[in-house]
This record gives C-alpha cells, structure tokens and sequence, in this order.
C-alpha cells in the first residue's frame, strides 16, 4: 500500500524543511504543491496573465511538465526553485491559487503524483482535499512574527534584499487570502494532528512527527 504524508499550515510554518527531513527517513518523495502554484503564477504573469484570464491560463498549464527532484521543482526540465521563491511571486500567488479552474488542474496532477509513489505533500488544502484518505496528517502553526522571521532569514541568506516588516504583512495578507477563500481554503483537517512550532526547532517537530507516523505504522 502506498504511504502519504499530508502537512499544512500557514506561510512559513516550516512545512517544507520539515517536509524534507521526514521524506529522507521514510524514503518518500516531497512533493511542494506551493511551488506548483507558484509555477502556475510566475508563467500567467512573465505572459501578462491575470488570475480573471482563465482559459488562457488553463490551456497555459496543459503546456508544464512538472516533476521533482531532490526535493527541487523542475518546470519543462528547468529548476525554479529560487526563481518562484521571489518576493514578487508571494505578493501575487494567491490570487492565482484561488481561482477554482487552477486549483481542479493541479489537484489532479497532485493526485496523479501519489498514486505512483509514496509521497509527503505540504501546502493547504493536501488534507482537507488532496490527500483526504490519508492517515497521516499534520498541521503546523507558529506565530505570524515566529513565521516572519523565519523566512526573513531565509531571504538574506540568498542575499536577497527584503524587510522584515514587508515580509510579515506579507504572510498575514496570505494567511487572510488562503483561509478565506471560498474553494478550499487553508483549514485543519479534523483528523490532522496540530503541531504549534512556536519556539520549537526543526529537529523537534521533526521527531515528533516521525514519531506519530512510526506509531500509525506500527498499529
Ligand atoms: O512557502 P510558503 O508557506 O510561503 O507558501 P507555499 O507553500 O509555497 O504556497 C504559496 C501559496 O500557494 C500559498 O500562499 C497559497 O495561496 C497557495 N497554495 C494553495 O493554495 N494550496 C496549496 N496546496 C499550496 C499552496
């Protein structure tokens, strides 16, 4: 039987480091639907697309090839992996991530992924949608100042130029745009296991939910 991880949570909860850590001890593949939508959004808008030209964008998407590896997404064999990190592609994912004709596109590709291999996805909706059979679910929270500065240092590790104050309006607009949205917003799962890494390092939420994937396992 195939294993499938599901993590959600807000902007720079750690989902994607913690994601990682635990596909390299149960051997699955990381699968970061964000930088799907990220993908979809740095294409429509390099085209001039707004998020309202649907059908442009969907026949768009028919044209990606999407896969990872080692952890990196690879667009029509290209990593953009640091291209859709921008702080450009933040302020206008959303939008694009709301639009239920994207959103149908990429769950059906998301699906397709886990079906053929034993996957861990993080984003918003992989519990509540995506994955919904899973028996694994985690949702990672922190507060939005923890989350800021988390992804501040991230940014001047790549060198790249950014406020701290920008950043955290920026993460408390998503946080607003994802959980509100009317198709499939960002929600627990009632069966998620909720984990608060406020203060926590990654090793600890990392153990903790191997250690609640090893106990499932083992039943
Ligand atoms: O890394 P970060 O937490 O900042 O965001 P991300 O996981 O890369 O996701 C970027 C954006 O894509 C989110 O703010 C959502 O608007 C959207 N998204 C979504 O709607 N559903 C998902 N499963 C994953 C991401």
């Amino acid at each position: 039987m195939r294993i499938s991880v599901a993590i959600d949570g807000p902007a720079g909860a750690g989902k994607s480091t913690i994601a990682k850590l635990v596909a390299k001890k149960f051997n699955l593949m990381y699968i970061n639907t964000g930088a799907m939508y990220r993908s979809v959004a740095l294409v429509a808008d390099k085209n001039g697309l707004k998020p309202e030209n649907k059908s442009e964008i969907l026949k768009m998407i028919k044209t990606l090839e999407m896969h990872f590896e080692n952890d990196d997404l690879y667009l029509n064999g290209k990593n953009v992996q640091d291209e859709i990190t921008m702080p450009h592609i933040n302020s206008i994912v959303s939008s694009y991530a709301s639009i239920k004709e994207i959103r149908e596109e990429l769950v059906e590709l998301q699906r397709e992924m886990s079906k053929k291999f034993d996957v861990i996805m993080d984003g918003r909706d992989i519990g509540t949608v995506v994955l919904k059979d899973s028996k694994f679910k985690f949702f990672l929270t922190a507060t939005p100042e923890e989350r800021a500065e988390r992804r501040f240092k991230e940014l001047k590790a790549r060198n790249i130029e950014c406020s701290y104050n920008e950043i955290l309006k920026d993460i408390i607009r998503r946080d607003y745009e994802d959980s509100t949205r009317a198709i499939d917003p960002l929600k627990k799962a009632e069966d998620a296991v909720e984990i608060d890494t406020t203060g926590l390092d990654i090793n600890e939420v990392t153990d903790k939910i191997c250690d609640e994937i090893n106990l499932k396992l083992n039943k």
